[in-house]
């Protein structure tokens, strides 16, 4: 997969802007402020319909412009793409398609996909749980139709348990009514949770190879259940928890509460990791997750890198980009990459355009 054409209206600090891409590696450069993770979240925008850093959209429009634009161009093995995103200050997001509208993001999900490295997801490995389980939702989404499906059924379905919680807490109904709620839940909730572990184990297994591959000293591992809680365990849980769940007015219990641990040296990264560390393991974790989304696919990803080098010391900078030159050797296919950086230096003392492939450089300026 790959992009070759961005156009951008009134994005973040963009007023009109074109930006072209090769298949190799586009550098981006500039000072601080000057809209190069701007630029990565408009590629991030067209890819799965929303942006990684806020789920306010009106919020990415420039200053009091009435609306922004982003139209990509995308080829992959099957289809070429154009998508058009518009965010209108009062009449909110319209998403096309090849020329025609979607009703939802849905479509877009699994189509032309990205990974995304950026400081600003540095959660993934600091923040709660919620955020642990984002980032794989979101990783085995872009994989699977049926996930997508899946996740989208069990969420509905929980909201709707929850509304009908709600009434039985204030509006006094009768706790018996949530027993219809209860088989739905926990069968979309079965669901989830197979193609949940059995993706998470696979991934698991990306994540050793990707880890042993950059040190084989360094211990890197997702702390999560190999094994599925049984149907029993699961209907008894939910008849057990549902006096708690009344009281605190929603589902306590389900694949949306997974608590997903990293540890890092057999210790829990988000309390105990140094900044260096976090880093580390995001990385990581995102060219797993590269490697993830070919194999589940059946093609690279755009890798969309920003701020790559910041907070690595030259050692482990040149170790990941001897990693990720590694990754396409091994697959023979190129991955397209974007890298952004406020020093041009550091990227060419990492190794990263010393290699076979060809580069292209813009400068952004404030
Ligand atoms: N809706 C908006 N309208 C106008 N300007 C905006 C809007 N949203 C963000 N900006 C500004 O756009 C600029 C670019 O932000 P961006 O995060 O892309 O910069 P950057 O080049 O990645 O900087 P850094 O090197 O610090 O990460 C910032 O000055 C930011 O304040
Ligand atoms: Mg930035």
């Amino acid at each position: 997969m790959s992009i070759h054409l961005l156009q951008l209206v009134s994005f973040r600090n963009h007023d009109i802007r074109e930006f072209t891409f090769i298949r190799g590696l586009t550098v981006i450069w500039g000072e601080n402020g000057s809209g190069k993770t701007a630029v990565l979240e408009a590629i991030h925008t067209l890819s799965f319909g929303k942006s990684f850093r806020t789920h306010k959209q009106r919020e990415m429009i420039r200053g009091s412009d009435e609306l922004l634009i982003i139209r990509g161009d995308f080829l992959s093995n099957k289809h070429p793409d154009t998508v058009a995103i518009q965010v209108n200050r009062s009449s909110g997001q319209k998403l096309k398609l090849n020329g025609n509208a979607l009703s939802g993001r849905k479509e877009l999900i699994g189509r032309n996909n990205v990974v995304i490295l950026s400081p600003e997801e540095q959660s993934i490995t600091k923040g709660a749980p919620a955020e642990r389980r984002k980032f794989f939702d979101k990783m085995f989404s872009m994989s699977s139709k049926n996930y997508v499906d899946t996740l989208q059924q069990y969420s509905r379905v929980l909201k709707q348990r929850n509304a009908a919680i709600l009434n039985v807490k204030e509006n006094g109904q009768q706790a018996e009514n949530l027993q219809s709620w209860d088989e739905k839940l926990i069968e979309t909730g079965y669901k989830l949770w197979e193609i949940r572990f059995s993706f998470m184990n696979s991934f698991k297994t990306n994540l050793k190879s990707t880890v042993g591959r950059y040190d084989k000293e360094i211990q890197f591992e997702i702390t999560y259940p190999d094994k599925i809680p049984s149907l029993d365990t699961y209907q008894t849980k939910i008849k057990n928890s549902q006096k708690k769940d009344i009281a605190l007015g929603r589902t306590t219990f389900g694949p949306h509460r997974d608590n997903i641990a990293l540890a890092w040296n057999n210790r829990d990264l988000r309390n105990f990791g140094s900044q260096g560390e976090h880093k580390l393991s995001l990385v990581l974790l995102k060219l797993a997750e590269l490697v993830f989304v070919r194999k589940n696919t059946g093609t690279h990803p755009t890798l969309l890198l920003d701020d790559l080098f910041a907070k690595l010391d030259l050692e482990r900078s040149k170790k990941i980009v001897t990693l990720l030159q590694g990754l396409e050797t091994e697959s023979g296919e190129p991955v397209q990459t974007i890298v952004t950086t406020t020093d041009l230096l550091n990227v060419e003392k990492s190794g990263l355009l010393s290699g076979e492939k060809e580069n292209n450089t813009y400068h952004l300026e404030r």
